[in-house]
């Protein structure tokens, strides 16, 4: 049997990581943020500018745990670069990388391994169109970028870090405009992927349409 995957896709600040959290909590199914690992990458690339990027990123040192709390913890070299790499800055930095193909390439196994039982929640810009192209549920989330500023603001307040929302805003145009027209894998929904737009709508009513989605979509689900 094929291990059920459901790929969430879409611009920063849509909620694809919140949602996708919420999802495969309520399911009990792994969850993969491959948004993460190109943001791992673009922190090593940066202390290592001197090593090809994709010669790097295929030899990171990286130790994916869950902590006591149920939350997942990246380290780098020993190192736990968690909060590090939640940055815009480190946003920024993973855009670029994640326009080489041989970046995108060297990730490709390490989030193939993330597909274990009984299911994977998988976010990014290309889960459903290049990583995982068989899943069963493909879910391609937006909101305009007014509102995907708001929430990012909202984020890294809460959080602690600072930036003013003209600021966040120009930065995620810039960033969606570099995301959708790289070459690579750009960001784009796949053709069988159901499309929501998430302006103005609670974060909990997308939980329970993706949810609802999956329980007609997956026979596991049903039983
Ligand atoms: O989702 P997040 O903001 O953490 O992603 C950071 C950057 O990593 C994105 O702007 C995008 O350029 C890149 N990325 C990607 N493919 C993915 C996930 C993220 O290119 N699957």
């Amino acid at each position: 049997m094929t291990i059920p995957v459901i790929t969430i896709d879409g611009p920063g600040g849509a909620g694809k990581g919140t949602i996708s959290q919420a999802v495969a909590t309520r399911l009990g199914w792994h969850y993969l943020d491959s948004g993460a690992l190109y943001r791992i990458a673009g922190l090593a690339a940066a202390r290592a500018p001197d090593i090809a990027p994709g010669e790097l990123v295929s030899s990171l040192d990286l130790d994916i745990v869950i902590d006591d709390e149920g939350q997942v913890r990246y380290r780098l070299g020993g190192e736990d670069v968690s909060e590090q790499i939640r940055t815009e800055e480190a946003g920024e930095a993973a855009s670029r990388l994640a326009a080489l193909p041989e970046v995108r390439m060297a990730l490709t196994g390490l989030q193939h391994r993330f597909r274990r039982a009984p299911g994977l929640v998988a976010d990014g810009r290309d889960m459903g169109t290049v990583i995982f192209p068989d899943a069963g549920l493909k879910i391609y989330l937006t909101a305009s970028a007014a509102e995907r500023a708001r929430r990012r603001y909202k984020q890294l307040k809460d959080k602690g870090m600072g930036g003013s929302l003209a600021a966040l805003f120009a930065d995620i145009s810039r960033r969606d405009q570099r995301d959708a027209q790289r070459k690579v894998s750009p960001l784009r929904p796949a053709d069988d992927a159901v499309c929501i737009d998430t302006t103005g709508v609670a974060i909990d009513t997308v939980i329970g349409q993706v949810l609802s989605l999956a329980a007609q979509t997956f026979a596991s689900l049903k039983e």
